[in-house]
């Protein structure tokens, strides 16, 4: 059994940060160009592709399953169109819910058995979400009560199309069915109440398949595509990710004098609800240089300090735009003038942890007040840093690291994380960039949190 220790890190008030900083690329993104480029005739070629945990672990799936990939200074080579061969051993989809959520979609299409699993936090995740469409679909599977990983299914080169509606606003839902909808026979229908994240109906359009979408009269969006069709290779290069710029635009909005500039973010208006919202509350944020490339719209960001923001109500429909960033936005709730409300939360519940959860209760150790219901959370701003000086626990979740770093650069006393390892899901080059910037970054020795254990367990082999 190997054992790794957690590495606590601490972060201080910081001088104002500033600088002009690549963000690496887009995870969503990423994940699809393996993907496609795997189930596309030909060569695919990626730059700029998100070189962290979660897509090594989309990467190492494929590669299991017969695909050849190759890294070449950081150009990517993916030699696919051959289909998806059975995997000989069990699957670690690590920290990753996009990996396993997409490849089992990849999954059902293809006689083979796969038996996927990953690390103390996706095991918790729920999974009938995609179990239940790909069961209509003709996919069979096997899981751990819940329907938790780890989760043995097999696929049928026989699948079935289906019109589905999606119980919850969710493109990792969305893009399962319809990379199982490519190996089925008839339409797929995809029917969201809620828009999410388009990237899958992008890019497989980039890949030559032909997908529709359609506007129905109750205002949902249906969206097609016909099984049987071929994808042909083609070049992708990846955009930063806007979830990912959102830690230096959070921190650079609670520093003093801060002013960044983040080029090449791509500002997908299904993925911009964090930046529309940091605006409304009065931030200084210049989109410049707006462009399109690839089919994504893409910005450099320029962000200024400008003084404490005003607290704001978040439209509960605007919450599927950004998903993964209200762990960021809450701390600059926390630090704004007045109280800001944000309702449907609930999804927030099964991400890489509880989010709803440790955000709210790592606020109030940092002395913030505020409430938290099922699916809503009402911060009390004073429109001062919060008072700090807490270790919050990371249940080993990126977002919620970096979130609390980036309140400790503004927080009068220190924040300590009980572990900083979470950080190489998304974002490896965290502290060297943050550090680069300005900010004060230490590795702690403060002992570490860890009531569940989450960390031996883990790494327990
Ligand atoms: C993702 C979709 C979102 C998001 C995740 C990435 C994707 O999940 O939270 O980080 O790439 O499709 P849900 O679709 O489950 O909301």
């Amino acid at each position: 059994m190997k054992i790794t220790r957690p590495k606590p890190m601490t972060a201080s008030k910081s001088e104002a940060l500033t600088g002009n900083v690549r963000i690496p690329g887009d995870k969503s993104i990423s994940h699809r160009a393996l993907m496609f480029g795997a189930l596309a005739k030909g060569e695919t070629m990626v730059s700029g592709l998100l070189e962290a945990g979660d897509v090594f672990s989309t990467a190492e799936a494929l590669r299991s399953m017969g695909v050849r990939l190759s890294n070449q200074d950081g150009l990517w080579r993916i030699h696919g169109g051959n289909g998806l061969g059975e995997p000989a051993n069990i699957i670690d989809m690590g920290n990753s819910g996009t990996s396993t959520r997409l490849l089992a979609g990849m999954i059902a299409g293809y006689d083979i058995t796969a038996t996927l699993t990953g690390d103390a936090s996706l095991i918790k995740r729920p999974m009938a979400r995609i179990m239940t469409p790909l069961t209509e679909m003709g996919a069979t599977f096997m899981s751990r009560s819940g329907s938790r990983l780890p989760m043995s299914m097999r696929g049928s080169s026989s699948l079935r199309g289906i019109e589905y509606r999606l119980p919850v606003a969710s493109a990792q839902v969305k893009s399962c069915i319809l990379l199982a909808g490519l190996n089925a026979s008839g339409s797929t229908t995809v029917i969201e109440d809620t828009p999410t994240r388009d990237h899958t109906e992008t890019m497989l359009c980039g890949f030559g398949v032909e997908v529709t979408t359609e506007t129905l009269g109750d205002g949902a969006q249906a969206i097609t595509l016909k099984g049987g069709q071929m994808l042909k290779g083609c070049a992708i290069d990846v955009p930063g990710d806007p979830s990912t710029a959102a830690f230096p635009t959070i921190a650079a909005l609670m520093v003093p004098g801060s002013e960044l500039v983040l080029p090449h973010i791509t500002m997908n208006p299904r993925r911009n609800g964090l930046y529309v919202t940091l605006l409304e509350m009065g931030a200084d944020i210049k989109m410049e240089h707006e462009r399109l490339e690839g089919g994504e719209p893409i910005a450099d960001l320029r962000i200024r300090y400008n003084g404490p923001l005003k607290g704001i109500t978040v439209p509960p429909e605007r919450i599927a735009s950004m998903i993964d960033e209200v762990p960021a936005l809450a701390m600059v709730c926390a630090c704004a003038n007045g109280t800001s409300h944000l309702t449907n939360l609930g999804e927030l519940r099964v991400k890489e942890s509880d989010r709803l959860k440790m955000v709210a209760d790592g606020l109030v150790a940092c002395g913030v007040k505020l409430e938290m219901g099922e699916e809503s959370l009402t911060i009390h701003g004073t429109g001062k840093a919060p008072k700090g000086g807490a270790t919050i626990q990371t249940a080993l979740d990126h977002r919620i690291a970096m979130s609390f770093l980036c309140l400790g650069f503004a927080s009068e006393a220190p924040v300590t994380i009980d572990d900083i390892s979470p950080v190489m899901t998304s974002f490896p080059s965290f502290v060297e960039t943050m550090t680069g910037l300005g900010a004060q970054l230490a590795a702690s020795d403060e002992v570490a949190l860890d009531p569940d254990g989450l960390f031996l367990k883990q790494t327990a082999q």
